[in-house]
């Protein structure tokens, strides 16, 4: 079998005795990429802020392969940092960290609340930046090792109706693309992962984040996510590993989308307009379905994650050490 893989141009042996850190590893692509690298010889910690779901998955990894669960929430730094400590003690060494964890809040942004921009700019911006902060220094010190932070095709495109995921998914890339640059003298590779649709909870809203909307029934939300060709995450997961193993700065999986980005990196502004066009679909399909804006209904009664019950962000009293 591994002679075959070679035939076929893939690097059988780059995960081999490897040691993955993965975040979000609980469900959707996390879980996807925790199992895969296992197949691939690597041993896993499975990190994700639901700890019961951690522990799951790393049952599931063990099928394949070493793994153990850790319960992390990205924001928090010290979390952060004791996670890899203690993975370095036990392994000696912590080579790969996929920094994946992400929750995803939609919906127009005349409808935030202010923790609809403060949930998803801690989770996916500044967990990114504490998996930075964490393990770099590590990898610096044993001249190897490869930080593969999960951003989004919506990090190379601007999509109206995901605002605040949006920034901070292009902020995600940024990061990774200058990271990478000085982190190569150092002998530390980085590379962003900007993946399509991809059938997990976060097309949903997932459990963390939301959808924006209320009253969307879950054969609505299939219907409209199809259009966008969503692939499994197994299908996600193999594709990247492969470009990983590969060393690819920036991995947009499904291929198709480079030629969408290299669209609007050559039309911009036809591309808006065409967005504009999209938006204005998006609305009318969401007003047939029925649904209503969730952010509003969140301001009254504290609907999700990070808002009390007049609605105001309460990020300064979360245990957060950063
Ligand atoms: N599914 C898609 O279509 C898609 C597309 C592009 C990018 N992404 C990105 O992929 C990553 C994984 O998303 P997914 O699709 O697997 O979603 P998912 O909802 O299935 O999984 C996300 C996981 O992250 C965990 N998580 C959330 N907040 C956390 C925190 N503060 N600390 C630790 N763990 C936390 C959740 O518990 C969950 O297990 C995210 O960064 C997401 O933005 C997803």
């Amino acid at each position: 079998m591994l002679g075959s893989a070679a035939m076929f141009g893939r690097k059988p042996l780059a995960y081999v005795g490897k040691i993955a850190i993965v975040t979000g590893g609980a469900s959707g692509i996390g879980r996807a990429l925790a199992i895969e690298l296992a197949r691939r010889g690597a041993s896993v910690v499975v990190c994700d802020r639901d700890g019961e779901g951690a522990r799951a998955v790393a049952d599931e990894v063990r099928r394949e392969g070493d793994a153990w669960a850790e319960e992390l929430d990205v924001r928090d730094l010290t979390a952060f940092e004791s996670v890899v400590a203690r993975t370095a003690l036990r392994s000696g060494r912590v080579d790969l960290l996929f920094n994946n964890a992400g929750i995803g809040v939609g919906g127009e942004a005349d409808g935030y609340a202010p923790a609809d921009w403060d949930d998803v700019f801690d989770v996916n911006l500044r967990g990114v930046a504490n998996g930075v902060q964490s393990v770099y220094r590590q990898m610096i010190a044993q001249r190897s090792g490869h930080i593969v932070n999960t951003a989004s095709v919506l990090g190379l495109l601007p999509v109206p109706g995901n605002t605040s995921y949006t920034a901070t998914k292009h902020a995600v890339v940024g990061l990774s693309r200058s990271l990478r640059v000085e982190a190569e003298t150092h002998g530390v590779r980085v590379s962003v992962l900007c993946p399509g649709a991809v059938w997990t909870p976060i097309l949903a809203g997932g459990r963390f984040g939301h959808s924006g909307y209320d009253g969307l029934r879950e054969e609505t939300i299939k219907k409209m996510w199809s259009a966008l060709r969503p692939i499994s995450p197994e299908a996600l997961a193999s594709k990247a590993l492969d470009a990983v193993a590969r060393d690819e700065a920036v991995i947009v999986v499904p291929g198709f989308w480079r030629a969408v980005w290299l669209a609007d990196k050559l039309a911009p502004s036809a591309m808006l307009r065409i967005y504009a066009l999209l938006l204005r679909r998006t609305r009318k399909d969401l007003a047939a379905a029925g649904a209503t804006r969730a952010a509003r209904r969140a301001r009254r009664n504290g609907g999700h994650d990070g808002v009390d019950e007049t609605g105001t962000s309460v990020r300064a009293r979360r245990p957060m050490s950063n």
